[in-house]
């Protein structure tokens, strides 16, 4: 009896299950554990075929290659985060790791070996539990707690990449001689077994080369971000569509609909959804989502949903909560229409990154300056920056699997360079009166207006991937109206 209750796993010693779920800790008779091993279907599955992608990431694989002949490169997707005791936060791989594979999950790692016309790729990855030591049952990553994985044979088909076990991983690199890059940050295990073999400015050159290889995208990529706005489009009607429940609880109910059709229809939203009513509109990443949903207030809304794939879209609408803005919210609207207008013209092949950036900000100086609420010309506006009172932000920014893409591109990749066919940016001009500025009209205090749509740079101008949302005031109205029925 007594030796029933003693919280030993077999040969625990010797074979160490690491952790146990839900703070059982079940004793386990040799009786058990000896019948647990047997008695499971062989669900070895063979001739998958590979990922859709599996093309576009040996591209990709193929191009860091090139850049750095005779190194190792390590990239790892990331490890999962502790939220409480045995629970965890939601897993997202790290960008470059499912860029490199299409694949997506935790602790595994991509190695780029350097052999004599380039690199050999493994992909090293949790196999499949064992169950002969009752890890499958007993070890809190056991695939009985957290699901079926595919085995290395399987994910091997999968991806295109010949795949070994992760647990070999690290002693392997502790051996390993030669040079070798990393991306830091994800896996904080693989980082200690390269001590003494990586260095910070190294690893940083490998980290701006995968951003930078994103500015253009592939194929591939742009179906995702069409995927991605698409069923982005769906999640503001939702909204619309459940603005009354809204208006009797809070911004929550906004957050909590758009988010059912990012889980339902991708892999989550690509960032904190902002659901701003009334003067939050002015916070510029207000994510607490909990204040009032008021008939007269605006409401900014600014989400995305990201794919299985993990792209994501970004994208602003002001709507006026009870179907018809006010004359003065239909100002500032249409101004940040206009500059909006004047931005999107202005991404094109061979235009400068900044173009867009500058077009938007010279209608909202000439509106500022001809509202009265600075002093003119525009041209001095624009020289001391005088509109940034109201303007806040940037114009936008390179949209993809991080919703600020390609943040570790050098400024003459990104910010200096002209725009390609293939790149995707954010044209997001907005204009914000906080509730306590006294130096405009009172009754514009309170108001926030942002309009943001997904441009894809085309060979002969741009396509706005997220046209399936009106932007004009009034198209804005009949939407609304057609959707509240
Ligand atoms: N949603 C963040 C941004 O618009 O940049
Ligand atoms: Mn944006
Ligand atoms: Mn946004």
């Amino acid at each position: 009896m007594a030796e029933e209750l003693t919280p030993e796993t077999p040969d625990e010693a010797e074979e160490p299950i690491k952790q146990r779920k839900n703070g059982l800790y079940p004793g386990v008779s040799d009786e058990l554990a000896e019948n647990m091993k047997s008695g499971w279907a062989d669900t070895e599955l063979t001739g998958l075929a590979p990922i859709p992608q599996a093309a576009e990431t040996a591209a990709r694989r193929a191009a860091l290659s090139a850049r750095f002949p005779g190194e190792r490169l390590v990239v790892p997707a990331g490890n999962l985060k502790t939220r409480s005791n045995d629970t965890e936060y939601a897993f997202r791989a790290s960008t470059e790791y499912a860029y490199l594979t299409g694949d997506q999950t935790h602790d595994g790692v991509l190695v780029l070996e350097p052999v004599a016309d380039g690199h050999e790729a493994t992909i090293y990855l949790l196999p499949r539990s064992d169950r002969e030591n009752g890890e499958f049952w007993l070890d809190g990553m056991g695939e009985l707690w957290v699901g079926r994985r595919h085995s290395l044979a399987e994910a091997e088909q999968l991806l295109g990449i010949p795949a070994k076990d992760v647990r070999e991983l690290t002693a392997a690199l502790k051996e390993a001689t030669g040079p070798v890059r990393a991306v830091r940050g994800h896996d904080a295990g693989i980082e200690a077994a390269l001590t003494d073999k990586v260095t910070a400015e190294r690893d940083e050159e490998l980290r701006v080369f995968l951003s930078e290889a994103r500015l253009v995208k592939d194929a591939f990529e742009i179906a995702e971000l069409e995927k991605a706005c698409a069923s982005t489009a769906r999640g503001f009607e939702d909204v619309v569509k459940v603005l009354d429940k809204a208006e009797a609880t809070s911004e929550r109910y906004i957050e909590g609909t758009f988010f059912l059709r990012a889980r339902v229809e991708g892999n989550d939203v690509g960032y904190g959804s902002i659901c701003a009513a009334g003067p939050h509109a002015c916070t510029l990443h207000w994510v607490r989502n909990d204040g009032a949903v008021r008939p007269g207030d605006l409401l900014l809304l600014d989400a995305g949903v990201e794919t299985t794939e993990l792209y994501t879209a970004d994208v602003t609408r002001t709507l006026p909560i009870n179907g018809r803005y006010t004359d003065v919210q239909r100002k500032i609207y249409d101004a940040v229409y206009e500059a909006q207008e004047a931005g999107i013209a202005a991404v094109k092949p061979g235009a400068a990154y900044r173009d867009f950036h500058d077009a938007a900000q010279r209608v909202l100086a000439e509106k500022l300056v001809e509202w009265g609420l600075v002093e003119g010309p525009v041209e001095r506006v624009l020289e001391l920056g005088l509109q940034r009172r109201w303007t806040l932000h940037g114009t936008g920014h390179m949209l993809g699997m991080d919703v600020h893409d390609c943040a570790a591109a050098r400024t003459e990749a990104y910010v200096d360079t002209t725009l390609e066919p293939g790149m995707c940016l954010t044209v997001e001009p907005g204009l914000y009166f906080q509730a306590d500025d006294l130096t405009v009209p009172e009754e514009y205090r309170g108001i926030g207006v942002r309009i943001e749509d997904d441009i894809l740079v085309t060979e002969d101008g741009n396509r706005n991937l997220s046209d399936q949302l009106p932007r004009r005031s009034d198209e804005v109205e009949a939407w609304m109206a057609a959707l509240k029925g």
